[in-house]
């Protein structure tokens, strides 16, 4: 039978789940795996958690050279979150040639090429299954299930506590603060909120899918971000009416080799797979260009469901005999990434105007000068203060450089009041 010494950094929602499933599936490893997986050590100064979770105190510390100089440990798992120490504590252990395990996504996004440079000095493995959508297995899927494909699309829900408050705020109604403060105490968000809401934490899960499918560097920053925190009821309800689901969503696409990636509030049509994705479930559909389409659904967060994927690597690490690196460069400086800023999709834009003859033509005038078709055009009957009403355009597909070109000119628009919300709708 072999052993494997694991050591957990940090006890939180994830460290606490893996933990549990470790103890829970002991017996589980040694018969269907032939492993004897233990954990030798704990980093943590929480106590109090170590004692609720029942760990051996005699194993806990707050000093990582405990982890580094322990010949039986050969991985590593880290559930600290953020860059430091995170960092510092994987490189020195992947130097001292212990295989790291993590869930790191903002790590593995903006320093991953660190990282991999650690790891290959000291032989050892990086794992990362966790970093991405909790508990799906989307990694292991890009990496051994697609090389038949060139990948030709990903589109994700990639982030359990804005799916879990867009379904709170379209399905009951429930005001944003209310459904955030639901989600934290569900222990899906992340510590800051912001990670969450403002799309950061998708952003660095798209960087990651997208960079291994498509084999080539996916930075972070080159990815346009939008968060949920200026999302209205009043656009979900009428977007429900005119049969749409709005999600945050995490796109990229490979268009002939050009990448072009972006994070931000979509409607989806009420019969796509994505759009029935709630509460704080994920899913991943991606376009292969043998396998046609496949989505994965599943939990994204919260401590087992995480905790599976962090143990699902532990278990895969240890049946390797060489850890395998990425066969492309990862750092950037590639020259054959190029990057699409000026995005095609379609737009559902709410205005509130004058209700007076001509307003709707002069809009449709401006529209039509800068080549945006309209799909759909709803006004509200609902007149407001000074004569006001809600107009509702949905665009056919058209370039975002000349909706804002539009948008700009009509705001200035005698009778125009304010242009309310730009939402795109992707089909
Ligand atoms: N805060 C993240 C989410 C946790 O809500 O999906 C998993 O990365």
């Amino acid at each position: 039978m072999k052993k494997i010494g694991v050591a957990l950094l940090g006890l939180g929602t994830v460290g606490g789940g893996t933990y549990r499933i470790l103890r829970k599936n002991h017996e589980l490893f040694r018969k269907n795996e032939g492993l004897d997986i233990n954990v030798l050590h704990v980093i943590e100064r929480n106590m109090k958690r170590v004692e609720e979770l029942g760990v051996d105190p005699a194993i806990v510390s707050e000093n990582i050279d405990d982890v580094v100089n322990n010949p039986d440990i050969s991985i590593v798992c880290e559930f600290f979150g953020g860059i430091e120490p995170a960092k510092t504590f994987l490189i020195r252990s992947l130097e001292a040639g212990k295989s790291i395990v993590t869930a790191n996504k903002e790590l593995f996004s903006k320093h991953w090429p660190e990282l991999e440079a650690a790891a290959k000095r000291g032989k050892a493995g990086l794992y990362f299954e966790a970093s991405c959508v909790g508990g799906v297995p989307v990694i292991r899927t890009i990496c051994e299930g697609m090389q038949a494909n060139t990948v030709l699309s990903i589109k994700g829900i990639v982030n359990g506590t804005t799916n879990y408050i867009l379904s709170a705020m379209s399905k009951e109604g429930t005001s944003y603060a209310d459904a955030l403060k639901k989600a934290q105490e569900l222990g899906y968000a992340e510590a800051n909120p912001s990670a969450d809401v403002d799309g950061f934490d998708a952003t660095y899960k798209l960087s990651i899918l997208s960079t291994l499918a498509y084999h080539k560097k996916v930075p972070v920053e080159r990815i346009y971000r939008e968060g949920i925190s200026g999302v209205s009821t009043k656009d979900i309800a009428i977007g429900g009416s005119l049969g749409y689901t709005l999600k945050l969503l995490a796109i990229s696409k490979n268009r002939n080799g050009k990448i072009e990636a972006r994070v931000h509030p979509a409607f989806i049509k009420n019969e796509h797979p994505l759009a029935s994705v709630s509460g704080s479930f994920n899913a991943v559909h991606m376009v292969g260009d043998s396998v046609g389409d496949i989505m994965m659904y599943g939990r994204g967060a919260g401590d087992l469901p995480t905790g599976s994927a962090i143990v699902s690597d532990i278990v895969y690490c240890a049946k390797q005999t060489k850890h395998a690196y990425l066969p492309f460069k990862n750092d950037g400086s590639s020259r054959d990434c190029d990057f699409i800023t000026d995005f095609e999709s379609k737009y559902y834009i709410r205005l509130t105007a004058v209700d007076k003859c001509g307003t709707l033509g002069k809009i449709s005038t401006v529209f039509g000068k800068n080549r945006v078709g309209i799909t759909t055009v709803l006004q509200k009957d609902t007149v407001g203060e000074n004569g006001t009403t809600d107009i509702i355009f949905v665009t056919h597909d058209t370039f975002e450089s000349a909706v804002r070109k539009a948008l700009k000119e009509i705001s200035s628009l005698e009778g125009v009041k304010s242009v309310d919300a730009v939402i795109r709708v992707e089909d």
